[in-house]
């Protein structure tokens, strides 16, 4: 073969190496074999060619084109690109961080589980709230001055975020009829931002609502739950207090680190709740508590600002990947 046939060769071999696309291919076929093609020009000489070369010269040409059409066909573009990516299997890996659970997440799938194990069944409410739902229904009529431990954002007249999950119990009792035993995981929201209090922060309310139920219940079931919860058999109190929801009403409290610290809110449900969703308070009777879930959080984790619940800084979160 002449040696510029065999030069063409070795430059599409060549240029080849580096085709990484059938697009590419394309392009590199037609540039060899196409009507303009560096091997097709070569067929145009032929016609001035001597007579004698002819023959010769057709036979060598033909052979260079269908050599060449084969190094294309079996161009494996494949096996080009791999060795572009060729991987140092040397180096150092990437660091892939496992995620975690948030501490909220723990903290209310452990109070859940505890008061599932107890008969409550978890129940979820809306956050933008009917005043009715969150205020009327439960006994805190307009202007009453109980209102003012809300300290409420309004979304629209009438319309607001929840502030408290208590406005759960209302729609579940208007829906299923007594006996229930539920509870309400769920964000409310207040006008307030402090070490100890941020504008949205998480509540569990518990509602149990069938014959016969009394204070006893309502204590033997918390005693029972915070003890639960903490590990450990925990030294508390009930203070009384006033929800205007339920009566009588009390506060539990627990010693920690030699301070009685305020837990959660109980009560048993009062008379004009149970009548506002059409329960006969004659025949049934209830409790209900509520909790805020970051409080017990920050109790069991000794965490002194609430607000680094929501900071989302990696190495705080990070230290409860175990707690679990
Ligand atoms: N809803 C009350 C609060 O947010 C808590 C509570 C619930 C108290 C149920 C008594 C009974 O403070």
């Amino acid at each position: 073969m002449q040696k510029k046939y065999s030069s063409l060769i070795s430059e599409l071999r060549e240029k080849l190496k580096d085709c990484n696309t059938t697009h590419d291919l394309v392009n590199i076929k037609s540039e060899y074999l196409g009507k303009n093609g560096y091997i097709t020009n070569e067929f145009s000489k032929l016609r001035n060619a001597q007579e004698s070369e002819k023959k010769k010269l057709g036979k060598e040409l033909n052979i260079l084109k269908s050599q060449a059409h084969d190094i294309i066909l079996n161009t494996n573009i494949i096996n080009n690109k791999t060795k572009e990516r060729f991987v140092d299997v040397t180096l150092p890996g990437k660091n892939v961080c496992v995620g975690s659970r948030h501490p909220i997440s723990i903290t209310i799938n452990e109070i859940t589980k505890i008061l599932e194990s107890h008969g409550f069944t978890p129940v979820t409410g809306v956050e933008v709230e009917n005043e009715y739902y969150n205020f009327e229904a439960l006994n805190i009529p307009e202007s009453h001055p109980a209102r003012d431990m809300h300290d409420t954002f309004y979304v629209l007249e009438g319309k607001l975020l929840r502030t408290h999950t208590s406005s759960v119990q209302i729609h579940t009792m208007l829906n299923k009829s007594a006996p229930l035993k539920i509870m309400t995981p769920g964000k409310v929201y207040r006008c307030d931002s402090d070490p100890t209090h941020s504008p949205m922060f998480h509540q569990i309310e518990g509602l149990y609502i069938d014959k016969g139920i009394n204070f006893c219940h309502l204590k033997g079931t918390l005693i029972a739950f915070i003890d639960e919860y903490f590990g450990k058999k925990m030294e508390i109190r009930f203070r009384p207090s006033y929800f205007p929801f339920t009566e009588p009403s009390a506060e539990i409290d627990i010693k920690f680190k030699g301070k009685w610290l305020e837990v959660l809110g109980c009560g048993m449900v009062h008379h004009n709740v149970l009548k506002n969703v059409n329960i006969n308070p004659k025949q049934f009777s209830g409790f209900a508590f509520g909790l805020g879930i970051e409080r017990l959080a920050m109790l069991k984790y000794g965490i002194t600002d609430l607000r680094m619940f929501f900071e989302n800084d990696i190495s705080f979160l990070s230290q409860f990947e175990r707690a679990e």
